[in-house]
């Protein structure tokens, strides 16, 4: 089937076997491989990404789902050379160590700001939690997202 996304501020016209999931599509067809695969069965997080604003596991929507919707991924959320503050919030506090997780949590931390579960440490951590760090870099992850809270992320 025909699919046309608006994937970071660009049109994108493919055409999809159905059972094409939105991070395979973004990953194999397209080359934005920022979003990871990590379990594929929506139980780690690592292929978050924002659609129309709102945070979803790309492994486990379809892609023609999405026909005509806006998706962010972590290649778009800089502003060209400037980090998101968010992401700048992330290096300040040394909130990964493998990197793997990562771009799942920086995009999953904008939708959890903008929804307002962001408003203490518990909070953050419950509304993060289906984001997983094999690494274990969670307190860090946490001190990032009130810094970027702080600063209006
Ligand atoms: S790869 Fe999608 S939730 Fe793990
Ligand atoms: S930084 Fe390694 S899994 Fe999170």
């Amino acid at each position: 089937m025909p699919v046309r996304l608006k994937i970071n501020g660009k049109d994108i016209s493919a055409d999809v076997d159905t059972r094409t999931t939105l991070l395979d599509l973004l990953r194999e067809r397209l080359q934005l491989t920022g979003s990871k695969k990590g379990c594929d069965h929506g139980q780690c997080g690592a292929c978050t990404v924002l659609v129309n604003g709102r945070r979803i596991n790309s492994c486990l929507s379809l892609a023609v789902v999405h026909d005509g919707e806006e998706i962010t991924t972590i290649e778009g959320l800089a502003n060209g050379e400037q980090l998101h503050p968010m992401q700048a919030a992330f290096v300040e506090h040394d909130g990964f160590q493998c990197g793997y997780c990562t771009p799942g949590q920086i995009c999953s931390a904008v939708a959890c700001v903008k929804e307002g579960h962001a408003k203490s440490d518990d909070e953050i951590r419950e509304w993060m939690s289906g984001n997983l760090c094999r690494c274990g870099a969670y307190p860090n992850i946490v001190d990032a997202i009130k810094d970027a809270v702080a600063k209006n992320a």
